[in-house]
């Protein structure tokens, strides 16, 4: 009789017992203060030293700022740069861009402990995580506004693994993702476009500032309340988009001024500290290096009919560069993650905010979600939803391999399932060889694979049985591993 409870539980249990890890990870007792003593050493040291590098490189470019002779890109990419690493223009003053981006992962999240566990980073309200994997970012800036394409009879371009920042308001898909995280309950959580602004009138740069935008980007009449409603994290009650008070005018000043930020944001991602093609790969190109024999098949094999890799991860064309994406999105049939924290989040925080009222429920909807909601912006796009549903933008691999030390995990996809390059390719190479796992299988992610999250409409052409041996999905990670940033080009 145990067993047969065992079997029609086990798969539940497994969820649960993996959400409770996760969560133990980074739990909060109160007042969006976590609560340190249950979170392991190890990954408190982990976040702690994260932080004070955020600092660092904020006292830095705080430094830098200070010099009379920066040229005008200069201005606007350090400016862009330190309000990047600035902790302070989020709600509770302890989160930045920075803190799920970081230079020594690729622009990806910088706690192996989380991207192990809970894949998601916690929000500046500590206890809220979001649904996905923290993207790279780094060659984003290439992505056009987001587009339908007739011919090849897919969306091409925007931000985010669901193209939702689309890039039609500011002409560029990278700034206006840039306002996202700053109003999102569950990442910077501030509760209205004009706290940014604000908040980023008391810091030590407005006047470098002024200098790029002009005198007028602060000369706001502040409500008197401004500190304590932008104190307070969003959502406002009752889904008050702008429940900071300001006058017409002041509000367009405001609002101009938080697209300037963007704008400034987008210009430091954009710059050759984080999009400066400087792979190994780079170097081969151009003549200046060679690959090593197993790198060289594996380009072989990344480029061939046999894996079809280098048909969405395209490496460039003529007139094109290798950016390693072709900005299409599709559905791989990954499995999802039930280490993600979000499952857990279907009852309404201290706050009264609930940040996934399906529970174990949801299903990622990917870009059709996008299409089908109120963000999308144009109505005939509306009607394909259906069939981009559990469909993601297909990533830039450049960077994909780039962390700080050998044992620094990784996770890959949108929900981070998977946690190395070696999986990566297995996947692909038997996601329909292998049979489908039992709960609780042993052989999860070698043997066996999880059902497809949402297998309708997932890609059954090119993927899945690329009859690869061990020795050559090897050779792929091997050519992977060429595309990081940051290759020292021998001594001439
Ligand atoms: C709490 C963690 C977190 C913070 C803070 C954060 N991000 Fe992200 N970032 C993510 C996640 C998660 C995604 C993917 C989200 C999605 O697809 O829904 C993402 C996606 C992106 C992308 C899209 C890349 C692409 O190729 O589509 C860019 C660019 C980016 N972030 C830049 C920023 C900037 C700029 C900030 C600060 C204004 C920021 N992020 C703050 C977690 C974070
Ligand atoms: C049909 C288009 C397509 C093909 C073919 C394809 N990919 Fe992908 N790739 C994607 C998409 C889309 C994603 C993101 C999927 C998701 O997160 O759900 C992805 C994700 C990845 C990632 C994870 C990147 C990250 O930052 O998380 C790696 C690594 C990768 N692919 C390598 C490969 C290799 C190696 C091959 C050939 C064996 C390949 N891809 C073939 C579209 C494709």
């Amino acid at each position: 009789m145990g067993l047969k409870l065992r079997r029609a539980w086990s798969g539940t249990a497994a969820v649960v017992t993996l959400i409770v890890a996760a969560t133990a990870l980074y739990s909060d007792k109160g007042g969006g203060k976590p609560d340190r003593d249950r979170i392991p050493a190890a990954t408190r040291k982990e976040i702690q030293s994260v932080e004070l590098e955020i600092d660092h490189i904020e006292a830095e470019s705080l430094n830098r700022a200070r010099q009379t002779t920066l040229d005008r890109f200069q201005q606007i990419t350090l400016l862009g740069k330190i309000i990047f690493y600035d902790q302070q223009l989020s709600v509770n003053r302890n989160e930045s861009c920075s803190f799920c981006h970081m230079p020594e992962t690729g622009f990806s999240g910088p706690v192996s402990a989380f991207n192990q566990t809970t894949v998601a980073y916690p929000g500046s309200v500590r206890t809220r995580f979001s649904a996905r994997k923290p993207q790279s970012h780094t060659y984003s800036a290439f992505a056009p506004v987001l587009h339908y394409n007739p011919e090849q009879g897919d969306f091409v371009g925007g931000q985010f693994w669901d193209m939702r920042a689309t890039g039609l308001r500011l002409e560029s898909p990278l700034a206006e993702q840039a306002q996202g995280p700053p109003l999102d309950p569950v990442e910077m959580g501030l509760i209205d476009p004009g706290c940014m602004v604000y908040r980023m009138s008391q810091r030590p740069y407005r006047a470098m500032a002024e200098k790029v935008w002009g005198a007028q980007a602060f000369a706001v009449q502040w409500p008197e309340n401004a500190r304590e409603v932008c104190d307070r994290p969003g959502p406002a009650p009752g889904g008050n988009p702008l429940p900071l008070h300001l006058g017409a005018v002041d509000r367009g000043i405001a609002q101009t001024t938080f697209d300037q930020i963007a704008e400034a944001i987008a210009a430091f991602e954009e710059s050759p500290e984080v999009t400066p093609f400087s792979a190994k790969y780079d170097s081969v190109t151009a003549g200046k290096a060679e690959f090593t024999p197993e790198e060289k098949a594996g380009y072989e094999l990344f480029r061939s009919k046999a894996t079809h890799c280098n048909e969405c991860h395209r490496d460039g064309g003529p007139g094109e560069e290798p950016l390693f994406t072709d900005f299409t999105a599709s559905n791989l049939g990954l499995p999802r993650n039930p280490g993600l924290p979000f499952y857990e989040e279907s009852v309404p925080d201290k706050l009264g905010y609930t940040a996934n009222a399906n529970g174990l429920k949801y299903l990622d909807p990917g870009v059709g979600g996008f299409l089908a909601g109120p963000q999308n912006p144009n109505h005939e796009w509306a009607a394909m939803a259906r069939s981009y549903l559990g469909k993601y933008k297909t990533p830039t691999l450049r960077n994909v391999d780039q962390r700080p030390r050998a044992d620094f995990v990784k996770a890959y996809m949108h929900n981070g399932y998977l946690k190395s390059l070696k999986e990566v390719v297995h996947f692909y190479n038997t996601r329909d060889v292998l049979p489908a796992c039992r709960a609780g299988d042993r052989g999860e992610k070698v043997t066996c694979w999880p059902a497809p999250e949402n297998p309708d409409t997932m890609n059954r052409k090119q993927l899945g049985n690329l009859k690869l041996s061990d020795k050559q999905e090897d050779l792929l990670v091997a050519f992977l591993r060429t595309l990081t940033d940051g290759y020292p080009l021998p001594p001439k």
